[in-house]
């Protein structure tokens, strides 16, 4: 049975694919099992920072697996600790200590139950068109209604909901039970929104007058994708909490929560843990991503290529009607156009050509490709973005 039919056959239901099946990946490549070849803007949605296959990466992981896949966190690890480490040295430095768990939305699950934990609070305010991950609290502060209302059951009604970018709305929803405010600097599945420049400081000032923790989410836009490690960075915001996954592991599942030591160690055993998070075999994978990054300066390089991904995006916004805006920082970029249907023939017409893009918030194309994608990897896909707007407008 062909991978298709085998899929619709026993798998759930749960994305709407694209009718290709990829087998094979290196660098900034896909090749589908006919044989095409595609320029990979997806990154598997902002993990493959490192492209398809990266030899550190690739030999980090066959390494370690001959030596120990798996233990338990009842004993010492020693990937582990030195993940934490080197993760230390980059992130914000109010982070001081971490917890890793398999994925985004554990990474969020983990934030939650640590602010509560820490401050004996029970609500968190959460932003208008976040995305936050599918697991019951995750979803909760995820703001679709469509991802949310058929499992109203399962989350917990912890969430105030404000308008992003609104530093107003924010004082007026913190109240007595606030543990914590969650924010995506930049969101992402919202459709690549930036705010304000004085909006991720005004947070922290509100966070601290308020006595309430301030939660970053950076599963999409940390890892360098930005131009900085991670995107507070940009705003010299330093959070109590911060949430990561995606393209920490460069394509093996690994999720974190960083956060304050003083806000951290309000967790004992007992409180919080998962099997998996953490083992050796994802750890050496997220330790080779971490320095391969360090050694090749991908964030910096995120900062520039970004900006003639950028400078090139708004060349065709000046000469297609059908394109209403261009934003993003560094290599987390997105083009909005006049229409849904628009962004799904691009996206469409964009893979019969060779490239992979997708679409966030219905007529946005995003752009997360690895940050080692080259200025003529762009001028192709700015070449082909040229004629496909033109049909799809
Ligand atoms: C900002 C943000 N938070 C959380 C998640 C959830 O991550 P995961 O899919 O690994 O659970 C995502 C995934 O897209 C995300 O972009």
């Amino acid at each position: 049975m062909e991978v298709e039919k085998l899929s619709e056959r026993y798998i759930a239901y749960t994305y709407k694919r694209q009718p290709i099946v990829l087998v094979k990946g290196h660098e900034m490549f896909v090749w589908d099992s006919r044989g095409k070849r595609y320029l990979d803007f997806v990154g598997g949605i902002a993990v493959c920072s490192l492209g398809h296959c990266h030899p550190a990466l690739t030999r980090a992981i066959c390494t370690q697996a001959k030596k120990l896949m798996h233990v338990s966190n009842l004993y010492y690890i020693q990937p582990q600790a030195e993940l934490a480490a080197l993760l230390a040295r980059v992130a914000p430095k109010s982070i001081g200590k971490f917890f890793f768990c398999n994925s985004g939305a554990e990474a969020i699950e983990s934030a939650f139950k640590l602010a509560i934990k820490h401050t004996n609070r029970q609500r968190i305010v959460a932003m208008e068109g976040s995305f936050h991950g599918r697991t019951a609290a995750a979803v909760g502060a995820t703001w679709k209604a469509s991802y949310r209302k058929p499992f109203e059951a399962l989350i917990p009604k912890i969430f105030d909901f404000v308008p992003f970018n609104d530093l107003t709305a924010v004082e007026r929803a913190i109240g007595e039970q606030t543990a914590a405010v969650i924010v995506e600097p930049i969101q992402g599945e919202g459709g690549v929104n930036v705010p304000s420049d004085d909006y991720l400081l005004g947070l922290r000032k509100l966070c601290d007058e308020h006595d309430v923790l301030l939660i970053c989410d950076e599963i999409q836009t940390g890892m360098g994708r930005t131009g900085k490690w991670f995107a507070c960075q940009h705003w010299g915001i330093e959070p109590d909490e911060i949430t990561m996954a995606k393209a920490l592991g460069g394509g093996f599942p690994i999720g974190c929560l960083g956060a304050k030591e003083e806000v951290m160690n309000s967790f004992s055993p007992g409180d919080h843990a998962s099997t998996f998070g953490g083992n050796p075999l994802a750890c050496v994978a997220a330790k080779a991503v971490l320095q391969t990054m360090q050694k090749l300066k991908l964030p910096q390089r995120a900062a520039k290529v970004g900006e003639y991904f950028k400078k090139r995006l708004e060349e065709l916004a000046d000469k297609h009607q059908c394109v209403q805006e261009i934003r993003g920082i560094g290599l987390i970029l997105a083009m909005e156009l006049t229409t849904k249907q628009a962004a799904e023939d691009a996206v469409v017409k964009a893979r019969e050509r060779g490239f992979l893009i997708n679409c966030a918030a219905n007529k946005v194309l995003r752009f997360v490709p690895p940050l080692i994608v080259k200025r003529k990897d762009i001028d192709s896909l700015v070449e082909a973005l040229d004629k496909i707007l033109a049909e799809v407008g």
